[in-house]
């Protein structure tokens, strides 16, 4: 193929291509980027999810109890744990352990911790971090008692271990000595028990580093959040409560999750939006619409309190540091106003309780939110939930949000899906990915065991029409982004990490990702011939944010096992070089990478192209590859 990139014509395309899309599945909240290490720590519960010591061990005869207390730490954490001296097997402290998100990282850094005690205690707690399985110690620290009969005494420590270990299977425990606790009831009682390693640039109840940085390393330009299902909640009694995930822990209730579990919402708004500051950015926020993942919706009548609801959430984000709301943020110590510019309304509103769900949203719930927000801000860009391919129309200047999840082949076909699209059909692609082998067995055949070769390939082509149509199209971000490999319920994530931070593997399509990410176009510059030619190979060119001109390639040439042989020039571009990086998979079509196996499948090769006499950069391009070709970078 002899492709000529033009000097002129194209479009401007969106600022913020690629993005990160949160969502607290497989424990990628808890457990997973927000780095506290204990699970459990502060006994939350619900229906869904009853309260449970599910985490905790005694040490030394302990005994443990959950107990309701009339005096309990606050009104959002009812529940704590009560340690009674019980019938020591050995002289010595007593105590309890936490085996964390399935084990703990423990490397010579400082952990932070905390706890609130209830008894009163002379003496000193011990906080340590040993192996699960030899019990060796790799560090520990004492802690002064505080501890006063009736009341909760928070304590804080620092714990430095001397000794990286091995391994991820290593526990927290916290231990006292029996004779030193005062009263006749012989026990103490605990609650929000915290450990936090050092987190992403060292904020207070932050993000765990090696993922955050893997994010940053994508360049990612916009985060949306509180992603997906989360967002929507079980039932109408617990969606997502943006203001029940503010301020100290001890006054989070958490809430039952969607997928499996009770979340602490220790990462709430502030800290996504903290997330986004660190990162730079362009926070989407998504408000709860009224409907639940059950399928039941609020009634017209009932809707104003969470219209108001989202009012009142945007001005926390927003406003000035002396309006009601913004004056809230301002005392949890960000008096500037974050920049808020689009808000999605609702998650997937065409999906649950369809068609009943779905009509609501057409024909109350979307108007009157988009009234109320478009009112009180104009220059925000709302996004409604739905896309215009999934049967709404979307009135303009309001963007959709586009969902696929399919086949490698089902993108190789959708290639000119977009292109249809008019200025007025803006669209956020706020999730997509390969998840189905080809074969139109789809959900049918539930997911692929991990993101695979083929299916980032196929990725490649959907985003490259994606950037086609960057005039239309938003921004794109991979979903789900995280699975911790140790509880988890959807297998194509983009990262799958476990405690042992040696575990963290970036997926093929998070290279691929990263291939596209990190060279971000301002415009796109028509090609001869357009875009793809008859055969397998896709294109799409434009000017590089970074300066100089960038082509994107994907080559789905699955059946020829020969390479296809390219060649560019670049009108207008007197440069004699040009860089081509080219990822292949090492293991064909359906390789993976995996925890255990590491990250080996993806092949990148970079080499440096000297122009033909006709200014050409001749190369070849495996198949099943995908490929960037950079020139005049500055
Ligand atoms: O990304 C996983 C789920 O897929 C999201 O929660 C939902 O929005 C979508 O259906």
């Amino acid at each position: 193929v002899d492709i000529v990139v033009h000097k002129d014509g194209g479009n401007k395309t969106s600022d913020m291509p690629y993005g990160l899309m949160h969502e607290d599945i497989n424990y990628a909240g808890d457990g997973g980027i927000y780095a506290e290490l204990i699970r459990n720590r502060a006994f939350q519960g619900s229906k869904q999810f009853p309260v449970s010591l599910s985490g905790w061990s005694p040490i030394n005869g302990a005994q443990l109890t959950l107990k309701q207390l009339s005096k309990p730490l606050s009104s959002a954490l009812p529940n704590s744990m009560n340690v009674a001296v019980g019938n020591a097997s050995k002289p010595g402290p007593i105590g309890f352990s936490n085996s964390g998100f399935w084990g703990m990282d423990v490397k010579k850094q400082p952990y932070k911790g905390s706890f609130y005690v209830k008894g009163a205690y002379k003496g000193k707690f011990t906080a340590s971090l040993q192996s699960a399985i030899t019990k060796e110690t790799f560090g520990s620290v004492e802690i002064v008692s505080k501890s006063v009969e009736n009341e909760w005494v928070q304590h804080k420590f620092t714990l430095v271990p001397t000794k990286n270990a091995k391994n991820g299977n290593n526990t927290f425990a916290l231990t006292f000595r029996p004779e030193g606790v005062q009263g006749k009831a012989k026990s103490l009682d605990f609650n929000l028990i915290s450990l936090f390693p050092p987190t992403y640039k060292g904020r207070e109840n932050g993000l765990r580093v090696d993922l955050a940085e893997a994010f940053a390393a994508l360049e990612p330009k916009f985060l949306r959040f509180p992603g997906g299902n989360a967002l929507e909640g079980p039932d109408l009694a617990n969606p997502w409560k943006w203001n029940e995930t503010l301020g100290p822990l001890k006054d989070r209730p958490g809430r039952p999750g969607v997928w499996g579990y009770q979340m602490s919402d220790g990462l709430g708004l502030m800290e996504y939006l903290q997330w986004a500051e660190d990162m730079n950015l362009e926070p989407i926020l998504a408000v709860w619409a009224g409907l639940a993942l059950d399928g039941a919706y609020v009634n017209e009548t009932d809707l104003q309190p969470w219209i108001q609801d989202a009012l009142n959430e945007i001005e926390f984000v927003r406003g000035p540091a002396t309006s009601p709301y913004g004056s809230l943020r301002a005392r949890l110590g960000h008096p500037e106003p974050f920049p808020l510019k689009y808000v999605e309304i609702g998650n997937e509103d065409w999906l649950a309780g369809r068609p009943a769900g779905f009509e609501s949203y057409i024909k109350y719930r979307f108007p009157l939110f988009k009234k109320a927000i478009s009112e009180k801000y104009p220059d925000i860009q709302i996004i409604a939930s739905p896309s215009v391919f999934d049967d709404m129309t979307i009135p303009a200047p309001v963007a959709g949000d586009y969902h696929p999840y399919r086949e490698p082949d089902e993108f190789y076909n959708e290639f000119h899906k977009f292109d249809g699209l008019t200025r007025d059909n803006k669209t956020l692609i706020g999730e997509y990915a390969a998840v189905h082998a080809n074969g139109g067995i789809k959900w049918d055949g539930g997911l692929h065991p991990f993101p695979w070769w083929i299916g980032a390939v196929g990725e490649a082509i959907f985003l490259i029409s994606a950037e086609n149509a960057g005039d239309r199209i938003l921004g794109a971000t991979y979903a789900p982004i995280l699975r911790n490999m140790n509880s988890w319920s959807w297998s194509v994530c983009m990262i799958e990490f476990e405690a042992d931070t040696s575990k963290t593997t970036l997926s093929t399509s998070y290279h691929l990702f990263k291939l596209f990410s990190t060279k971000p176009i301002t415009r796109t510059l028509p090609t001869t011939p357009g875009e793809r030619n008859t055969t397998s190979l896709f294109w799409g060119a434009g000017v590089a944010q970074k300066g100089g001109r960038v082509v994107k390639f994907a080559n789905y040439n699955t059946t020829g096992h020969a390479d296809t042989p390219v060649s560019v020039r670049f009108e207008g571009v007197r440069e004699k070089k040009a860089t081509l990086t080219v990822l292949t998979g090492k293991e064909g079509a359906y390789g993976f990478n995996d925890p255990e196996r590491g990250n080996e499948v993806v092949r990148q090769e970079r080499r440096v192209l000297g122009a033909d006499r006709e200014g050409r950069f001749v190369f070849r391009l495996p198949e099943l590859s995908v490929a960037t070709l950079e020139v005049g970078r500055r």
